[in-house]
């Protein structure tokens, strides 16, 4: 099932309910991260829920196993679809975070996060091996831990299905169209190449939610992904 999610990069409930206003009728695959839901909390989600979203909850769990175990079980109450943790934590603590999801909801990881460059890596924390091999290590332990995919570059995304199989998702942001201001992206692809370069998901976030037009750049990027 790939598809587009947007990001709702929203400070709260009412920006982010005013801005899926012009999407009535349409049901767009959601992205809510750390600042929308420490903002507006499990009772946005629920709602959203209710109105048939689609939701991926970016939380990135990173903590000893037992207590992401017992976090997992509370998120799974909110019938989300997607969620994940890093996957730093460990093959243990992404272990205890399927026990605590159980099976209805997706789980991935985050590699390295694309911030991390491999100089701060080796630097700071003193891992010396380079990017794409962590990158890929990672993946291969969240596939073991029985994690459904990984957050990961376009650019990443064959590498990460050759190391873990076609089956394994991969959710990639860093989308502009050709004609977008990359901004803050470094390393940024079309949808059309992230639909050649093998990715399930990708998670655009201003190139829709800042457009003149919100509905119409989510229709032009479905096109671009999804048609074949
Ligand atoms: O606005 P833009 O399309 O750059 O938003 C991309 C979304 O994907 C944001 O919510 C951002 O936090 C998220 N993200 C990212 N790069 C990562 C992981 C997540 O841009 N490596």
């Amino acid at each position: 099932m790939r598809d587009v999610i947007i990001a709702c990069d929203f400070p709260g409930t009412e920006e982010c309910l005013r801005f899926l206003e012009v999407f009535r009728g349409r049901q767009p695959y959601l992205k809510i991260g750390m600042e929308l839901f420490y903002a507006a909390g499990p009772s946005l989600v629920r709602k959203l829920k209710e109105g048939g979203y689609s939701i991926f909850l970016v939380l990135k769990l990173h903590d000893i196993p037992n207590t992401v175990r017992s976090a997992m079980r509370v998120l799974a109450g909110l019938g989300v679809d997607m969620v994940n943790v890093h996957a730093a934590g460990t093959r243990a603590m992404m272990e205890a975070a399927r026990e605590g999801l159980g099976s209805g909801t997706k789980l991935l990881a985050v590699t390295q996060l694309t911030s991390t460059d491999e100089a701060r890596m080796r630097e700071e924390l003193l891992i010396t091996r380079p990017l794409e091999e962590v990158v890929l290590h990672y993946a291969r332990n969240a596939a073991e831990a029985g994690l459904d995919g990984v957050v990961c570059s376009p650019l990443e995304a064959a590498g990460v299905h050759g190391a873990c199989g076609e089956g394994f998702l991969t959710v990639t942001p860093g989308i502009r169209f050709a004609t977008d201001a990359v901004g803050d992206q470094v390393r940024v692809t079309t949808p059309a190449i992230a639909r050649e370069l093998g990715s399930d998901y990708i998670v655009v976030g201003r190139p829709i939610t800042r457009a003149a037009d919100p509905v119409a750049a989510w229709e032009q990027c479905r096109k671009d992904f999804l048609t074949e």
